[in-house]
């Protein structure tokens, strides 16, 4: 299925990227961007970007590494409470 018709981005070209992505570096964070980078494109017209997002969502490899993950502070941590 085509999701970018301005770049003809099909839901397997993004779903590759992702996987390439995080093979290649298992601590990136994968961002739209980097998909069209990596797919050797630029965003047009943006009317795609949700179905883009949602596309992406369907993969495995999207979450954020756990080496990354709960890095910001709780609320109140540093309140001087
Ligand atoms: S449809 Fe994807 S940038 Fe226009």
């Amino acid at each position: 299925m085509i999701v970018c018709h301005c770049n003809s981005i099909s839901d397997r070209d993004i779903l590759s990227a992702v996987e390439w992505m995080r093979a290649a570096d298992p601590q990136t964070i994968i961002t739209p961007g980097k998909v069209y980078h990596a797919l050797g494109k630029r965003p047009e017209c943006g009317g795609c970007l949700s179905l883009f997002i949602g596309t992406m969502e369907k993969s495995d490899s999207l979450g954020v590494p756990a080496v990354l993950q709960n890095l910001r502070p709780r609320r109140g941590r540093f309140a001087g409470k």
